[in-house]
Parts: C-alpha cells; sequence; structure tokens
C-alpha cells in the first residue's frame, strides 16, 4: 500500500520540518501547506491582504471531494480503511476509500438527477453515520453548499435553519438511536415540511424509510453504479466557491449561518490534522464529536479524508449501558488517537475508572480536547486513566468561525500543560488585550484577539454581512474579536477562560441564552425570561431561567415541565434549563437592562452582596 506522502518517518523528521516551516513568511507558509491538497487550477496569490472577507488562493480551483477521496484512490490507497463505523447495537461496517466514493458518488448522482447543481443549498440531518459522512462530500462534489442539522435539533431549529438557507433538499434517514431510544429523524422533516417556510425543498433524499409520504418531493437512496458524467469527473471550483453553510449560536436569538470557503478551508483543515495529529497508516483516529457541529466537519469529515487518513465513528452514546464502552471500543478497534471535550472526560471521570477494568486501551497514543476550557483535575485524569501517562494531551481551542484549529500544542514540538492550549498554531497572530486596548500583561486576563487573517477564517454570515462585521470586526477596528477571555501565563502559554458573552457551553453545545429565552417567552404564560448560564461539574455549564408570568398565571410544577418542553421543541433537549425559577419581576438596572450578573450569583445559590442599582457591564468578564 502507498504510504502517504505527507507522514514524518520519525520525530527528529518533524522536529525538522517544523523549524523549517517555522521560518517561512506568512504567505510562503500557507503556501506551502496548500500543496497538501490536489489543484485543478493553480492559485496565483496566497492572500489578497483584506480581514472580513477576504480572498485566499486566488484563482486556484478545486473540488473537495476529489480531494477527500478520489485522489487516494488514484494514488493506490483504494483498500485502504476509510471509515469504520458502529452504532450502539454493536452492528460494525468498514468502508474503504473505493467504498466511500462509491456511496458518495451515489448520493451525487441522484441529487445531480433532481436537478442540484452548483451554488445550490442542502440541508443534512442525518445520523452520525457514514451515509451523512458521505451526503456531505455528494454535495461538495456537485458544488452544492451543505448545511448540517445537528440530529438533536428539534422541527422549529429546523425549520429556520432550512428558510433561512433556502435550501432546495434535504437529506435525512428514518431514525437514529442514542441511549436505547429511537429517534426519528424522518417524522420530524416531515413536520418540518408541513410549514410554508421551507417551500424552497423540492428534494427529500431518505435513508432507511420503510414508509414515504406520497408527495413528489420524496424519493428514496436507491443505488445506481451508472452515474453521470458531472458525478464521475467532478467539476473544479473557485477556492472561494462556499463549501458549507453551519449554523451557530450568537449573542441575540437569531443563529448564524457561518459560511466557509472552500480552498482556504480545506487548507487549513488539511494543516491542522497534520501537524498536531499526525496519523499514520496504522493510526485509527476517533473525533467522538457528530457531524452537526464544527468539530464534525473539520475533524471528523474534511481533515483526516483529505489525508487519506482512516477515521472510527459511533452512532450513539459511548457511555451506554455504561461507560465501558467507550474503553470497549478503543480496545475493540484499535482506537490510537481520541479526540473528545472535556464534558465526556468529566462524565467517564464521574462513572469511576472502574470502567476501565480489564480493558486493553495500549492503541492510544495521543488524546485531544475541544470544546470547553478543561479544567485540570479533568486533564490530569484524562493523561493517566485515558492516556496511561504516556499519552499527550492537545487541548485545541478553536471556533465555528475559525474552521480549524487555532491553538494547540503540536506533539513532538510542545510539551502540553494541564489546562492550557499551549499556542497558536502557525501564522496565527493571537493577542490578548484589556477594555481600553491594551495589551495584558503575562497572567492578566482580558479579551483574545487575533490580529491577522487566517485561510479557515469565515467568509461571512449567510445573507447577513453587516452582522459578520458587526459580530467579529466591529469592537476592536483590525482584530478579529473571539468571544472569548484568556490569559498568557508566565511561559507565554495560553490559558482560555470560555465565554464572555451570552453565549454558553453546555456538554460542548454552544448555545445563546437569548435563543433559550425567545422559547421560553413564546409560551403564552410567559411575560419575561432571562436565562443564565453557571458552572456545572460533568456539563461544564448549565441553564438557570428565571421567568416572570402573566396577570393570573400562577407558578407550578406542571408550568415549569410545560416550558421545559416548550424549550425541547423549540431548540431541542440539549437545550432544556436545568431550573426554572419564577420570578414576579426580574431585576433589571434603571435603563431597562436584566442584571444577568445578579441572576448568575442567585442561580449559584450565593449571598447576594452585590450592589444591584450597579449596572451590569458588558465588559465585565465574567467568572462562570
Ligand atoms: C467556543 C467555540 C472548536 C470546536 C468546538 C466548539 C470554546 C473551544 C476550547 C478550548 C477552551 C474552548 C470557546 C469558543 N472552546 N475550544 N480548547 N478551551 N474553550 O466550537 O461551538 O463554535 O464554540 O468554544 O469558548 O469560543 P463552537
Amino acid at each position: 500500500m502507498a504510504i502517504h506522502p505527507f507522514s514524518w518517518q520519525s520525530s527528529k523528521e518533524k522536529q525538522q520540518s517544523y523549524k523549517k516551516a517555522s521560518s517561512l513568511s506568512y504567505d510562503r507558509f500557507w503556501h506551502h501547506e496548500a500543496m497538501r491538497l490536489s489543484w485543478k487550477e493553480s492559485f496565483h496569490q496566497v492572500h489578497d491582504g483584506t480581514f472580513a472577507g477576504g480572498e485566499w488562493f486566488l484563482g486556484g480551483g478545486l473540488n473537495a471531494s476529489f480531494n477527500c477521496l478520489d485522489r487516494h484512490i488514484e494514488n493506490g490507497l483504494g483498500q485502504k480503511t476509510a471509515i469504520i463505523f458502529e452504532n450502539e447495537d454493536g452492528f460494525v461496517k468498514k468502508y474503504s476509500y473505493q467504498e466511500l466514493h462509491r456511496l458518495t458518488c451515489q448520493i451525487a448522482h441522484l441529487l445531480h438527477e433532481r436537478g442540484i447543481t452548483s451554488g445550490d443549498r442542502v440541508a443534512i440531518y442525518m445520523p452520525m453515520n457514514p451515509q451523512g459522512i458521505a451526503s456531505m462530500l455528494a454535495c461538495a462534489r456537485l458544488g452544492a453548499i451543505h448545511t448540517v442539522i445537528f440530529g438533536g435539533f428539534a422541527k422549529e431549529a429546523l425549520i429556520d435553519r432550512i428558510h433561512d438557507a433556502k435550501a432546495k433538499a434535504v437529506i435525512t434517514a428514518d431514525s437514529t438511536k442514542r441511549k436505547g431510544h429511537t429517534i426519528k429523524l424522518k417524522d420530524v422533516v416531515d413536520k418540518a415540511l408541513d410549514d410554508t417556510k421551507c417551500n424552497s425543498v423540492e428534494t427529500v433524499l431518505c435513508f432507511d424509510c420503510e414508509t414515504l409520504a406520497s408527495d413528489s418531493r420524496y424519493i428514496r437512496f436507491v443505488p445506481t453504479d451508472n452515474w453521470a458524467e458531472k458525478v464521475r469527473e467532478p467539476h473544479s471550483f473557485d477556492a472561494q466557491h462556499p463549501l458549507f453553510i453551519l449554523y451557530t449560536s450568537g449573542t441575540t436569538g437569531k443563529p448564524k449561518g457561518i459560511f466557509h470557503a472552500t480552498g482556504g478551508y480545506l487548507v487549513q483543515v488539511a494543516s491542522t490534522t497534520q501537524w498536531i495529529f499526525d496519523l499514520k497508516d496504522k493510526d485509527l483516529f476517533w473525533c467522538s464529536a457528530d457531524i452537526g457541529w464544527i468539530t464534525g466537519h473539520s475533524y471528523i469529515c474534511y481533515g483526516p479524508l483529505l489525508l487519506g487518513n482512516s477515521i472510527f465513528i459511533f452512532e450513539g452514546a459511548f457511555n451506554f449501558p455504561s461507560a465501558a464502552r467507550l474503553y470497549q471500543l478503543i480496545e475493540q478497534h484499535k482506537i490510537s488517537v481520541l479526540y473528545t471535550a472535556p464534558t465526556a472526560v468529566r462524565m467517564l471521570m464521574a462513572a469511576g475508572e472502574e470502567y476501565k477494568g480489564q480493558h486493553d486501551i495500549s492503541s492510544l497514543r495521543l488524546l485531544g480536547s475541544v470544546g470547553e476550557p478543561i479544567n485540570p483535575e479533568a486533564w490530569s485524569w484524562y493523561k493517566r486513566v485515558l492516556g496511561e501517562d504516556r499519552c499527550d494531551i492537545v487541548d485545541t481551542w478553536w471556533q465555528t468561525e475559525t474552521g480549524a484549529i487555532m491553538m494547540s500544542a503540536v506533539p513532538d514540538i510542545d510539551t502540553p500543560k494541564a489546562g492550557s492550549a499551549s499556542k497558536a498554531f502557525f501564522a496565527i497572530d493571537a493577542e490578548i488585550i484589556s477594555e481600553q486596548g491594551e495589551l495584558c500583561k503575562n497572567n492578566e486576563t482580558g479579551y483574545l484577539l487575533i490580529k491577522k487573517p487566517w485561510p479557515s477564517l469565515a467568509r461571512g454570515i449567510w445573507g447577513d454581512q453587516e452582522r459578520f462585521l458587526q459580530s467579529y470586526f466591529d469592537k476592536f477596528p483590525g482584530a478579529y474579536f473571539t468571544g472569548d477571555g484568556a490569559y498568557f501565563d508566565l511561559d507565554k502559554d495560553i490559558h482560555i477562560n470560555g465565554r464572555i458573552d451570552d453565549v454558553v457551553n453546555i456538554s460542548g453545545h454552544r448555545l445563546g441564552t437569548a435563543e433559550v429565552e425567545s422559547a421560553l417567552v413564546a409560551h403564552a404564560a410567559i411575560a419575561e425570561a432571562a436565562v443564565v448560564g453557571i458552572h456545572d461539574d460533568v456539563t461544564g455549564q448549565r441553564l438557570v431561567a428565571f421567568v416572570s408570568l402573566m396577570p393570573n398565571v400562577e407558578p407550578s410544577d406542571g408550568l415549569e415541565e410545560q416550558l421545559k418542553e416548550q424549550v425541547k421543541n423549540c431548540i431541542g433537549s440539549f437545550a432544556k434549563p436545568a431550573a426554572i425559577h419564577f420570578r414576579a419581576l426580574l431585576p433589571k438596572t434603571r435603563s431597562g437592562k436584566i442584571m444577568r450578573r445578579l441572576l448568575r450569583s442567585i442561580a449559584r445559590g450565593e449571598e447576594v452582596k452585590a450592589d444591584i442599582t450597579t449596572l451590569e457591564d458588558s465588559s465585565a468578564l465574567t467568572t462562570t
């Protein structure tokens, strides 16, 4: 079998290349990294010099699906394992690169036959399975822009996303299974399509559905190997062509449709996968996210497949029926690199290390963390129990908007330490600034900014460039505002404290408190709602809601349940508040702003010492 051209043969060789790469200028570095991809048309300029919406790899043309599949087959890797899939019932199926290519072309052919073409938006509402990944690659093959909607989102969230993207097709499956429960995905799509806001949808492609509505929009997945020319020989698309839209929560009620452009996104995703995970032919990489989130886009689908690596994916919860499942999976499949969220680590820690039992997890060589700050206790436990003190931990900081990893230790180069995402990746210029715009000293917390553009920076918010500029570029002109608080320690290693805005992180799921508030006030009994995130030992943060009721409505347990149901139906189960407090009035400043800091203290059960006449200061860096 052909050896992947980018793998280093030894740590020494990697260190030498690192040294060389570090000495390159900004443009030369990204030019060098772009050579990890196959370009149909060469680019003539690395970057146009603009920050917001700036173009990368100008004049370049490529096809993402070709880069993830065809080129590996042409290089003799057709029989190499692309995906090992297992579901909660223990059903296992392997896909070689050849087989994944075939599945992708089969889906692309059906989409093409239904008139899906370059620039059309396709919503993907699928289980965490190979068909979901192949659906993404099938869209990319045709130049269609995919928007994956996490299977945990409810009908209303699906409607909003389909409507905002004006999706022409939806790809779904009968159901998925999690913790023994069946979740009927297609039923949610059926209900969403009854809404006139989904009138843009002309095709619904369904996997594994026994019964389909007699609606001409619906088609079944029927495999064919008689592919249209456009599918067999995929076109190349301009490097600036949008590859996908992914909705993420902001500080206002409406999620933002973050979109990424093909060339820049793929270059940085391939580059970071290579430098940070350095997957060899014998490696099996398990990124335990879902394709519905950016981590799944960049490090389940595009990163590893661009580099011809082998991935493991699991449909279900790896702590079901018990925490032993995770150790069992690592042993059974000989997983060598695990990339997961601190919440998962804390959950395993809370379950107890006895679940590890006699499982042989010596195949593991590297552990990754992503999505939220990892507390030192969880870090040490991760290193000792899963890493058996043998594996390094890479704590990787990035965002939906950054597209790819921005800060992380690089194995063989840096020595990672608990609680730190080490340092910025090559050519990434991170700074920590005080409210007054001054550089923070070491150990001083401030706003994390990025001062120079990078290739996988999102190109915008779908249909709302103004909001894009406002959200990320207005607060500190000339820099990208991350929304996170952070500090550099005395070694200049970075520590991320988390969000400083009204975005919370629950089990690694990003959620705007305003979204939950909108769901609550949509209930007839509610006059006003305020939602805050407070610390939780396992899930990182949890939501606590404060609501005031309409006249003549009385608080009750039944109403509390109804409100939780309301949030579940509008957003999804994961967004349900852990507690709802009924209040006659919500505490406000004289100018009418809800005093969130005060509510956070109340939610934490603290004695309220704060002067409640003080304005809630947006500049205050929160400690939760
Ligand atoms: C927010 C972005 C990056 C993919 C998953 C989440 C937080 C992310 C870390 C980390 C501390 C982290 C930040 C960031 N975050 N990684 N290693 N340490 N915090 O993507 O949903 O766009 O959320 O997740 O607060 O702003 P996302």
